[in-house]
């Protein structure tokens, strides 16, 4: 296994002191959100990818990054297992902020975001069976290593992926908790859809950072303690992928 991480918003300090990749000037798909970093955790070598780019560049808008690109690259580089990292607001009550969650499905609300590799001679025309978005093995092992270090983690979960970057209405949540989804973020697609036409093993990892919009209890406003929240789940996170690694290899 050659796990690469692709990190949303708050996860640009997961791992500090990571080795720069040099990547060839031209990409088929354009260029990543910025160069992976080589890194170690728990003795095992990880490749992460900010996909939100480079801590000190501007970050890029969840509908500007450039999915493909940042998928091509990871598996260039030879990665075959990939953990996305998302931060999202919790629509059921089972996800208030501070909690873990490893989706294991998802819903696509994105619009006009290059979602496929396919369509013309670059890539074969595919149509990839997405029955089950996340990849069993590496969810489940995810999972596991979320039991063994005694992480409170949402394990059945749906994430409903919006478009961006404006918050959704209350009315907007509203039919996402009808169509079944428990948390809500704006990145998880087209990445998923992407990594399986790629024939990558993919999963996610979320970490609660608001109540989505209509959900928050009275006297809370919509980014109270976010900050809180991203600091101690991207901590938790990093022992979490430390926990994945040291079990070795996953099918
Ligand atoms: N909505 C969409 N994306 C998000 C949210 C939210 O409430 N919180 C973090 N990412």
């Amino acid at each position: 296994m050659r796990l690469g991480i692709i990190g949303g918003t708050g996860s640009a300090g997961l791992f500090p002191g990571g080795v720069p990749v040099v990547l060839p000037a031209s990409q088929p798909w354009g260029p990543a959100s910025s160069a992976p970093v080589h890194s170690v955790l728990a003795g095992h070598e990880v490749i992460f990818l900010p996909r939100h780019g480079a801590a000190d560049a501007a970050a890029i808008p969840p509908h500007r990054v450039n999915y493909r690109a940042n998928l091509w690259t990871l598996r260039e580089l030879g990665v075959d297992h990939v953990v996305a990292i998302n931060a999202v607001g919790g629509i059921d009550r089972a996800a208030p902020p501070g909690r873990l969650v490893i989706p294991d499905q998802i819903i696509d609300y994105t619009w006009g975001r290059e979602h496929t590799f396919t369509g013309d001679a670059r890539f074969p025309l595919q149509h990839v069976d997405f029955t089950g978005p996340f990849t069993p093995a590496l969810r489940n092992r995810l999972v596991a290593a979320a039991v063994d270090l005694g992480l409170d983690a949402l394990r059945t979960a749906t994430y409903g992926a919006t478009q961006g970057p404006r918050l959704e209405s209350a009315a907007e949540i509203d039919r996402l908790e009808r169509d079944g989804c428990h948390v809500v973020g704006m990145t998880g697609m087209p990445e998923a859809g992407l990594a399986r036409e790629l024939g990558l093993s993919y999963a996610m990892c979320c970490v609660v950072v608001n109540h989505a919009a209509g959900r928050v209890p009275a006297g809370v406003t919509i980014h109270a303690q976010i900050e809180d929240f991203l600091a101690e789940g991207m901590a938790a996170v990093r022992r979490l992928i430390g926990a994945l690694l040291a079990g070795g290899p996953v099918d």
